[in-house]
Order: structure tokens, then sequence, then C-alpha cells
């Protein structure tokens, strides 16, 4: 049989007034960003390893370049603790650990060359996409906690997650992703036609 709650309470406060939800806000605010602080400096060591496995020289340079900013990202959210008046801590995010293992996972599976490319950008842009969606969120709640400063701080570093997205976007365009199928195709000549690379 189910037990019920002691009291009859059903774990919702019903004297919660605007002051308790600011409260369980700036928590919530806290927590994403000692989580976003130990998925930048993780992927601090999964980008290098992400550069040396990739081939194609504007891969590799586009990680580079983002590695650097990355570099730039920790210290700036270093900042946004400071200016909440935060010890700067870092708490074990879940969701990027599994991205840097699938991205760890797809290297390892697959044949140096254009499809390991490929394989690389679609895992780091799932990596970017997990950054936008975050430090969206977190604007927001700075925004709605009125913490002018590491609104703008982190609104900086989501410009960023976003050109490195769109970066990553257009060297697929430009040629990996057609020249993965290609070698596929080179393999498989029975099968369906792939799109060939634009000329
Ligand atoms: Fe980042």
């Amino acid at each position: 049989m189910k037990s019920s709650q002691p009291n009859g309470k059903n774990g919702h406060s019903s004297s919660s007034g605007p002051s308790d939800k600011a409260t369980g806000l700036r928590k919530l605010f806290e927590n994403e960003l000692k989580d976003i602080y130990w998925a930048e400096k993780a992927l601090l060591k999964a980008i290098p390893k992400m550069a040396k496995k990739a081939t194609a020289d504007d891969l590799v340079t586009a990680l580079q370049g983002h590695l650097s900013e990355t570099e730039g990202q920790v210290k700036r959210l270093e900042q946004v603790f400071e200016s909440i008046g935060t010890k700067a801590v870092a708490k074990k995010c879940e969701a990027m650990d599994g991205l840097i293992k699938e991205a760890e996972e797809i290297m390892e599976e697959t044949a140096e060359g254009v499809v390991r490319d490929a394989g690389i950008i679609s895992a780091a842009q799932k990596v970017e996409h997990y950054e936008i969606a975050t430090y969206g969120t977190l604007c927001a709640f700075a925004k709605t906690l009125g913490e002018e400063d590491a609104v703008s701080l982190l609104q900086e570093t989501l410009d960023e997650e976003k050109e490195a997205d769109q970066k990553l976007s257009s060297i697929a365009e430009s040629f990996i992703n057609t020249e993965a199928a290609d070698e596929e195709h080179e393999e498989h000549d029975d099968e369906v036609p792939v799109m060939r690379k634009k000329k």
C-alpha cells in the first residue's frame, strides 16, 4: 500500500511567495553555472583529442580556435561566479560527459579521414547545441535575477558558441559530408546514388 505524505503535505508549499521563488531560481542558476563550468573544463581536455584525430585543415583550425575560446569561456565563467558573489565550483555534468564519451566512440569506430572528420563535426555540433541551450537559459535566468554583469558575460559566450556551431556547419557543408558519402559510394557501387561533391 502506498503511504501517504506526513501531515498530508504534497511537497508543494502553498505559502511560497515571490522571494522564495527568487531563491529557488538563484539556486537553479548557480547549479547550472557549476554544471557548465565542469563541462567547459572537460572540453579543454576533449577538444585537443578531437583536433588530433581530425584530418581536414579547416576542421583542425576550427577546433584549435574553439579550444582557445573555451579557455576564455572558463575564465569568463569564473568572472560570472565572482559577479554573483559565489565561489567557482564545478559539478559533474552528466550530459557533457556522455557527449564526450560519444565523441570518443565515434573516433574509435571510424577510419581516419573524411568519415572520421564528419563524425567529429557531428559530435562537436552536439556539444555546441548543448552549450547554446545552457548559455541561453543562463542568460535568461541572470536577466530575471537582475545580474546584469553576468548577463553580458554569458551573452558573450553564447555568441561564441553560436559562431562555433555555424563554422562547423559550413565546414560540413563545404566538403566533408559529401566526401564521406563519396567514400562510402566507392565501397558500395551497387547501392543507391549519393549526393556528389559540388564543384
Ligand atoms: Fe564552450
